[in-house]
């Protein structure tokens, strides 16, 4: 089947679509972006993503290009063109084409706008989330501002990378007092012994994770006990159950970080039930 993106204003062919080589985006990573699961063709938490995406564009100063409404429905046509029914759909906005300066470009630049949308296999995505995955730790060596989605991601990439060869799946982060920030693309948790689940206040430090947000619903509606604070590495290798949550695979158990089982080393009842209720908490559009 073949693949459609949207760039600036048109609906192309995945082998037409294509940005400038003067794109700020590809030369400066000048822009930001957002991920939003499809599920049944439908965008879940459209609005949340969508309110994300302009305080991104706001702390970079960009205008929006476009209303959050035309958005809506240019990532709708991106989905209903590529016929996902599964899967996610990435939006990114970056400061325009113009002659590489680092200062702003002149200001009736035109910000460039991409929308593309992939399938997603829901089994193989099932099957990892009831094996659980390995993680390892990395120094935390991002700029201060990851709180902004931007579209610069090369110590997120290098961490991602890192894992795999090391045989593991993901990276968490660990900043200068030894206390976890995120996942290379989640937020990351911790179940304590007693039973508390924990996950870092959503300060600069952190991306303010959109599942995050809505895993604290669940939590609240399910009456479990949660505490918004950093951890160290030592509390996490000693948690009951960790887990990440992002986008694009919801609730996801960690089994092992650094190789060091977490718990039995089998996914928790904890993040199973989350994973299990997400969609209750959800607004699908
Ligand atoms: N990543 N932290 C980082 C660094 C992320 O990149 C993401 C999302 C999250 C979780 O945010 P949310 O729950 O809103 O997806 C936390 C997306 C999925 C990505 O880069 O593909």
């Amino acid at each position: 089947m073949s693949r459609y993106a949207y760039v600036n204003g048109r609906y192309l062919p995945f082998r037409d679509a294509k940005v400038h080589i003067e794109d700020r985006g590809y030369q400066f990573s000048d822009g930001v972006y957002e991920v939003c699961e499809v599920r049944g063709s439908r965008l879940i938490d459209e609005r949340r993503h969508f309110e994300r995406l302009q305080r991104s564009l706001t702390e970079i100063r960009i205008a929006p290009p476009m209303s959050v409404r035309a958005l809506g429905i240019v990532l709708r046509e991106v989905v209903r063109l590529n016929r996902i029914g599964y899967g996610i759909v990435y939006v990114q906005i970056t400061r325009g084409v113009a002659r590489r300066d680092h200062a702003f470009p002149p200001p009736q630049t035109l910000p460039s706008i991409v929308v593309t949308a992939r399938s997603l296999n829901m089994a193989r995505n099932k099957a990892l989330a009831e094996k659980g995955i390995a993680v390892i730790s990395v120094p935390d060596n991002r700029w201060g501002r990851v709180d902004i989605k931007t579209i610069g991601l090369l110590p997120n990439v290098l961490a991602r990378q890192e894992a795999i060869e090391r045989g593991a799946r993901d990276a968490w982060f660990v900043d200068k007092d030894g206390k976890v920030t995120e996942a290379s693309s989640a937020n990351a948790w911790i179940v304590t012994a007693g039973g508390v689940l924990v996950t870092r206040r959503a300060d600069h430090a952190i991306l303010r994770g959109i599942t995050r947000t809505v895993v604290f619903d669940a939590i609240k509606a399910k009456g479990l006990s949660v505490e918004e604070r950093a951890f160290t590495l030592e509390e996490a290798y000693r948690a009951r159950e960790a887990f990440i949550t992002s986008a694009s695979q919801i609730v996801l158990p960690v089994v092992t970080i650094d190789g060091q089982a977490v718990g039995d080393g089998k996914p928790g009842p904890v993040a199973t039930a989350l994973r299990r209720e997400y969609y209750r908490y959800t607004e699908a559009s």
